[in-house]
Formats: C-alpha cells, structure tokens, sequence
C-alpha cells in the first residue's frame, strides 16, 4: 500500500508564495515516493459553513456527499499537509470551515470518561503558514504563539496527529529571492525529516 500525502490549501490567489511551497513540499513526498492529494479548497468552492444541517446530521450521526469525501481522504492520508495565509491571526474562514464540517465528533476524536480522545492516530501533519509581520513584532504583540496553540495544537494535535510541525514564514511581502528560496528549501527540508512513515 503505497504512503499518502493530503495536502490542503488555502490561499485564494493564482500565484502566491504559497503556491511555491505547495509545490516544493509535493516534489518532496513525490521524492520520497509518498502520493500527493492537492485539495485547493478555493478552487473546489469548499463550503465552509457549519450549518443547522451539518448539526442535525452529525446527531444522526449521517455526513453530507462533500464532508465524506475529505473525511475518505484523512481517513487514507498518512501525512497531511497545510499551508494558508494568516488572517487576524488565525486561518482564513474557508479554512477554518474546512476544520467545522470536516473534523467531527465520532470521526475525528470523541470523548470519553477521562477527557477528549484524537481519532486520527498514526498521522503526521506540517504545517505551513505565512504572516506580513515580522517575528519581532508578532513577539512583541504576543501574537508569535497563536498559530501554533491554535491550529498545531488545539486542531491537529487534538484529534490525534503527531508529530505536528508548524513554521511560519514571516514578512513574506518583502522578502527577497534569495529569502524566499532559503524558507522554500525549508520546506522541502521539514518534508524530508518527517518520520518515516510506517508504511513505506
Ligand atoms: C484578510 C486578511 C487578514 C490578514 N491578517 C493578517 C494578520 O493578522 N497578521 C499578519 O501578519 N498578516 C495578515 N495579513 C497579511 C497576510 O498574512 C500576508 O499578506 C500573507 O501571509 C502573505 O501571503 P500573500 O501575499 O501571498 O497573500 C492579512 C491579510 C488579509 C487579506
């Protein structure tokens, strides 16, 4: 059975930064023989309200056509992939829609006598975000942690993935070709140095 790469993406731009790192990332699983899913939730036109219906459905423990087909392809993934722009200092709405309707309760973790349990054991995540502020400025204002408490830890590590390894790549507006080649080999590296896979 051959090791799968879930790659979501989430910038609504034709040429972002962020399309060079999911590049870059897609050429190191393929390097490293893991299959790459992209899911570009603008170009799917992921619908990112969680609504009375997703509620209802959830109870009746039933899940609507486009929520099941992202849960078959975490349930299948080995290691998930992320990248987004920070927007008021959290992801953008469709993405974090994409965490409502998607990650539920009785798929994604459930609770138990002794607290909240992930489901989604056995997974990996990298996470790739990008902010206009710098480092500094994001310190000073308390603002450097949130993504990570936030999505790394209070999403991803919450329903089971580990290890989660999030980096930020900071004023990316202004940096120059040699800085954005520098973060971009980063990526490939973070690619490089997950845990191999069980299954490979
Ligand atoms: C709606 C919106 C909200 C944003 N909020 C933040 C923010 O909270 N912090 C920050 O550093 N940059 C913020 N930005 C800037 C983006 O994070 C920055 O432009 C992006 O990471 C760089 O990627 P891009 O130029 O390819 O979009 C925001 C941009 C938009 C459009």
């Amino acid at each position: 059975m051959s090791v799968k790469a879930l790659m979501i993406f989430a910038h609504p731009g034709e040429n972002s930064f962020h399309h060079a790192i999911m590049q870059r990332a897609a050429a190191a699983c393929e390097r490293r023989g893991i299959a790459v899913t992209l899911r570009n939730l603008y170009q799917l036109n992921f619908q990112p309200v969680f609504r009375a219906q997703d509620m209802q459905r959830i109870e009746a423990k039933q899940v609507s056509p486009d929520v099941a087909e992202e849960q078959q392809l975490v349930r299948e993934c080995d290691l998930l992939v992320m990248s987004f722009p920070v927007w008021w200092w959290g992801p953008p709405a469709i993405l974090k829609g994409w965490f409502d309707r998607v990650l539920t309760n009785g798929f994604a973790f459930r609770y138990t006598e002794k607290g909240p349990v992930g489901l989604l054991r056995g997974k990996q995540a990298a996470l790739f975000t990008t902010t206009r502020e710098s480092q500094q400025e994001m310190k000073a204002d308390g603002y450097d942690w949130l993504i990570t408490q936030q999505v790394a830890k209070g999403v991803l590590s919450f329903v089971g993935f580990d290890p989660v390894i999030h980096k930020n790549f900071a004023e990316v507006p202004y940096l120059s070709a040699a800085e954005r080649e520098r973060m971009l080999q980063e990526v490939e590296d973070t690619i490089a140095s997950m845990r191999r896979p069980l299954r490979v």
